[in-house]
């Protein structure tokens, strides 16, 4: 059945589906950590895909507060969305969805993830959240040491810009990050061949 979703945006549609459809498909994650949900497109499209054949843990973490780049809309009304659409994945699915909701700071949500114990706990972990660049590497270093051996790790928006006058601020775009997090951990982990809106690694060591 068709699941009418309450979606204001394509993005998740015009950057990852593509890949996703092939990936997740051989993957087949059934430990998910999310950084940035808004509203739930990333997640409803998990729970669709995968719930259909086998339970599912996802751990979703944002702030619903919005990025740099979301300071005109309301992320209150966003962030019910997100409850709605949730739901509505996880009524149609198969199997137990398990979705956690850490409404938090990605440093603080992923420290405590790692405080409970969860290091290399997951199958697949989607970056998502904010888009600066020194957020970004705290996102990567942590959610690393969250990854399973095996597991991949994707990063959205590896080529986003913020448009401003004047150029590009390389500390307000992802890719710095990205290209610190995978030079310094290049012994551990191999690079995934995919367009490069998005960047995916998987995990080489424990
Ligand atoms: C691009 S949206 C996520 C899109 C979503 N994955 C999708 O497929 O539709 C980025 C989200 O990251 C959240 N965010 C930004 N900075 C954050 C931070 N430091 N910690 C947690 N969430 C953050 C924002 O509130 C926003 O909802």
């Amino acid at each position: 059945m068709m699941i009418t979703y309450e979606f204001t945006n394509n993005w998740f549609d015009e950057t990852a589906r593509k890949v996703w459809d092939d990936l997740i498909v051989k993957l087949s994650p059934a430990r998910i950590l999310e950084v940035g949900s808004y509203e739930g497109a990333s997640t409803c499209y998990l729970i669709e895909t995968l719930g259909a054949h086998k339970a599912l843990e996802i751990h979703c973490v944002d702030t619903w507060l919005g990025g740099i780049e979301h300071a005109t809309l309301d992320m209150a009304v966003v962030e019910q969305r997100f409850a709605r659409n949730i739901q509505r994945a996880k009524e149609q699915a198969g199997h137990t969805i398990d979705v956690t909701i850490h409404k938090a700071g990605s440093d603080l949500a992923l420290s405590e993830l790692l405080a409970s114990g969860k290091r290399g706990y997951f199958d697949f972990v989607y970056i998502d959240g904010s888009h600066q660049a020194p957020d970004v590497l705290c996102d990567a270093v942590l959610g690393f040491r969250l990854l399973r051996k095996g597991g991949v790790m994707a990063f959205d928006d590896y080529l986003w810009q913020e448009p401003l006058q004047g150029g590009a601020d390389l500390l307000r775009c992802p890719k710095p990050a990205i290209d610190a997090f995978t030079n310094l951990h290049m012994r551990q982990l191999r690079v995934l061949k995919a367009p490069l809106n998005q960047l995916y690694v998987q995990k080489t060591t424990a």
